[in-house]
């Protein structure tokens, strides 16, 4: 059985209390940490600085979804900072490949997001330059919001194309994500999984990833 990977979104979690949050899932592959800045989605969180001292505390590594404009200008500072995989989006970037070359080039993992409404196809070709690839499975800016199924047969269409190509690149799929979805997102193809509502909004966020993991793995 291919286990998956769970990492909780800290945009759920207590922002005044991150250190002692953190600790609550350290049995999560890594920790999800949503970049916006209001200009890319309608909300706004925390910068790089923050996430340098999140990277400081956090007992895993770190998955930074960064949803902000201009990536191309913002993303590598991110993996200068040692951030273990960083996530740009592919509307926010003028030259993805430069970009995720960029990023691995410093040392990072590189990931590319998808809003709902991309579509894949044009991207299939670069999957070589890719350690992760992002499907959005809400419209990015906020937590709690509903899964949307209209994704899934996108899920189906990026695994095919992965493992046809035959490189390692880990499908994640953000949004949504319940011990319900995770199942359909899973038997379309995705093995990574962002869940913010479902673990910080359970009485025992560590044992809401256990129960995740065991959902999401095949
Ligand atoms: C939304 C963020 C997600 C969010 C997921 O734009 O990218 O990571 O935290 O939250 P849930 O799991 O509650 O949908
Ligand atoms: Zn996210």
């Amino acid at each position: 059985m291919a286990q998956c990977c769970i990492n909780p979104s800290i945009l759920s979690a207590d922002f005044v209390n991150l250190e002692a949050e953190l600790r609550r899932i350290s049995n999560a592959d890594a920790v999800h940490v949503d970049v916006m800045d209001n200009h890319f989605v309608p909300n706004l969180t925390i910068g790089l600085p923050v996430v340098q001292r999140i990277q400081a505390v956090s007992p895993v590594p770190l998955d930074a979804h960064l949803m902000i404009a201009d990536a191309d200008r913002w993303a590598p500072g991110f993996a200068d900072a040692g951030v273990a995989s960083v996530t740009f989006h592919a509307e926010a970037s003028i030259a993805p490949i430069k970009l995720a070359r960029e990023l691995r080039a410093r040392g990072a993992k590189a990931g590319m997001a998808l809003r709902p409404g991309t579509a894949v196809e044009p991207y299939l070709d670069m999957l070589p330059e890719l350690d992760l690839l992002l499907i959005m499975t809400v419209e990015p800016g906020f937590g709690g919001q509903s899964f949307l199924d209209l994704t899934l047969p996108k899920i189906r269409r990026a695994r095919a194309a992965i493992d046809g190509s035959g490189v390692a690149v880990a499908l994640q799929v953000d949004g949504g994500i319940t011990e319900e979805t995770i199942v359909r997102a899973a038997e379309a193809g995705a093995n990574v999984f962002v869940a913010g509502s479902a673990v910080y909004g359970a009485e025992d966020p560590a044992q809401a990833v256990e129960r995740l993991r065991a959902a999401g793995s095949r």
